[in-house]
């Protein structure tokens, strides 16, 4: 049966990659080959979100909490991310693609973020798809961000606009759709404040196996949902 399409596509999508360890798991691999398999589904996504018109996505990559994973782990995630953003920036002049990191930048390592300043400064006037990065990122590290930023400022009212105007992205605008993978269904400090009026879509598929189907389907999904920001 199909259904009305109320909603446009949205402008800016996030996503809690999800799931990368249980798909190495499932075939006796290490965890690191999850990680990497979910690097290619990033690709996919990118294109598929590119395609279906989309103009910001906001993926997490590193949260605040992941530094409790083996040092493996993390060396390898970082030196992933490292090879991923040369590879985009290299790129992303060919596919207009824009990229923004949004997190606290202590105590990420001197050489990514060298390449974090590098890529956000050459890929700045690109007008085509925002991919913004969340790495290092905890949404309650953000919202006391932005507190701080304006207690500095001498600010002795705070209000929600404030709030708003002070996050580490404050010129997006806030994702219409979250979408997590895995069957994980919880936000895990992402975009607290933004997801006010988010719509969330779980998606059973692990993401190294998320393509551009499993996008287009949560894409539907999120079209034919009634949004009433708290109205009748
Ligand atoms: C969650 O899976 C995923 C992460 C903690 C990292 C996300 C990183 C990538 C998708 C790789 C590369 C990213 C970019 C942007 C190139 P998990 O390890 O928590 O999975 P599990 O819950 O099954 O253990």
């Amino acid at each position: 049966m199909s259904q009305t399409l109320v909603n446009p596509v949205p402008q800016h999508i996030a996503i809690i990659m999800d799931g990368n360890g249980r798909w190495a798991q499932e075939r006796n691999l290490p965890r690191l080959a999850g990680h990497n398999a979910g690097a290619k589904a990033v690709e996919r996504t990118l294109k598929a979100a590119q395609k279906a018109g989309v103009k910001c996505l906001t993926l997490y990559a590193f949260s605040t909490e992941n530094w409790s994973r083996p040092k493996d782990e993390i060396e390898g995630l970082f030196n992933l991310l490292e090879q991923t953003l040369d590879r985009y920036t290299q790129d992303a002049a060919k596919h207009g693609l824009r990229l923004l990191v949004s997190g606290e930048k202590e105590p990420l390592p001197s050489a990514i973020l060298e390449k974090i300043a590098y890529s956000v400064k050459s890929t700045e006037h690109n007008t085509g798809l925002t991919l913004n990065l969340a790495l290092n990122y905890g949404a309650r590290q953000e919202i006391v961000h932005a507190v701080n930023a304006l207690l500095a400022a001498g600010k002795q009212q705070i209000s929600m606009q404030d709030i708003s105007q002070h996050l580490y992205q404050p010129q997006l605008p806030e994702p219409e759709l979250i979408i997590r993978t895995s069957g994980e269904e919880r936000l895990s400090n992402f975009l607290l404040w933004q997801a006010a009026y988010s719509e969330l879509y779980f998606s059973p598929v692990l993401w190294p196996d998320f393509n551009e189907q499993e996008f287009e389907k949560a894409l539907s999904d999120y079209r034919t949902r009634r949004r009433r920001f708290g109205a009748l």
